[in-house]
């Protein structure tokens, strides 16, 4: 049977997978009696997600805007800005026990749940970012990682007076230092360029042989938590999560543990781009070895999430309803793939 959405009445204590430590934080959102099942609304306009590195001083400021005010939501609204970050700590940080499975963690990460889970947790962001603006056409900016030009943590995110500003990051790894994602640390700039272009070939073309493989091992009602990441998710993702954290912070916070990683506004960027992974694979790009890239398995389709959105509702979503990003209402701004020449 596929995963069930979590009990909210029944979220604990939250552990630090870092060290294994109970965490003190209480990372469990509002309680809500009154669960919809979410419908995806037609599509009247489609939002692009810009590449980071390149967005207006309009972009920005609007972006900044509305940060700004999430921020300034109250504590217990679960839009704020704290509540939104501590959806990362309740579905990965063991907060959750999957229904009906005894004490049985729920867990998104390492398995097929990772990329559905987190493509609806973005666009319930997006989405109340752009209610808080009155911009419906609001869309999150990605972190071109992929491509040379936007290998640095965008500009955008670095000014300490910016909302999108946040001071628990590797100060060492500041533009212009060049991410490193396949954990080299090979000091030479030009070197880890060429070696992270060699790990998103394989990653997104040449390494899988099924499609679990890119997507993550399949994961269902009553298995235990950690059944396998897919490629990309081990890879790069978590590469750009460890890279990022301070390594002077006790547990690499924020953006290197499961339970702070929300609370940079740089983590959302970071999983546009994750998730734009996804949406290139399935669609743009090429592979020999994966002929059918996708996932028909019901237990698959029809686990399901809950979230809460722009009009703080509370929603059931389903994975099946989040296999296109069109159908969703977006997509990304088109920009030159140097990964993709080098299959021809
Ligand atoms: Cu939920 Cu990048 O991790």
């Amino acid at each position: 049977n596929p995963i069930k959405p979590p009990e909210i009445d029944k979220c604990g204590t939250a552990t630090n997978l870092n060290n294994n430590t109970q965490l003190d934080i209480n990372c469990c959102p509002p309680l809500s009696q009154n669960i919809v099942d979410y419908r995806l609304p037609p599509v009247f306009q489609m939002k692009i997600r810009p590449s980071a590195h390149r967005v207006s001083p309009e972009y920005i400021f609007k972006y900044n805007m509305a940060i700004d005010r999430m921020k300034r939501l109250p504590k217990e609204d679960p839009r704020s800005f704290m509540q939104q970050a501590n959806i990362h700590c309740a579905y990965c940080n063991g907060a959750y026990d999957q229904p009906g499975q005894g004490t049985l963690d729920l867990q998104v990460h390492n398995s097929w749940l990772f990329f559905p889970f987190h493509r609806w947790y973005l666009y319930f962001y997006e989405r109340i970012l752009g209610k808080l603006i009155g911009d419906p056409t609001f869309a999150l900016p990605f972190w071109n990682w992929d491509n040379p030009k936007g290998m640095t943590i965008p500009p955008i995110f670095v000014d300490p007076k910016s909302a999108l500003y946040d001071e628990k990051r590797n100060q060492a790894n500041m533009p212009p230092a060049v991410v490193d994602l396949g954990m080299t640390r090979n000091p030479d700039p030009l070197q880890v360029v060429a070696n992270n272009l060699t790990i998103m070939y394989n990653e997104m073309i040449r390494g899988n042989s099924d499609v679990y493989d890119f997507m993550g091992q399949p994961y269902r009602e009553g298995t235990p938590v950690n059944p396998g990441p897919g490629a990309s998710e081990r890879g790069s993702h978590t590469a750009v999560h460890v890279w990022v954290g301070d390594p002077s912070q006790p547990s690499g916070e924020d953006l290197g543990n499961f339970y702070s990683a929300g609370r940079d506004p740089l983590f959302y960027c970071h999983h546009a781009n994750v998730d734009r992974m996804w949406s290139l694979w399935q669609y743009f790009l090429p592979s020999k070895t994966v002929p059918d890239k996708r996932i028909t398995d019901p237990d698959f389709l029809n686990a399901a999430f809950l979230f809460y959105d722009e009009n703080a509702q509370l929603v059931r979503v389903t994975v099946k309803d989040c296999l296109d990003n069109l159908r969703m209402g977006y997509d990304f701004e088109r920009i030159d793939l140097p990964i993709f020449p080098l299959t021809l």
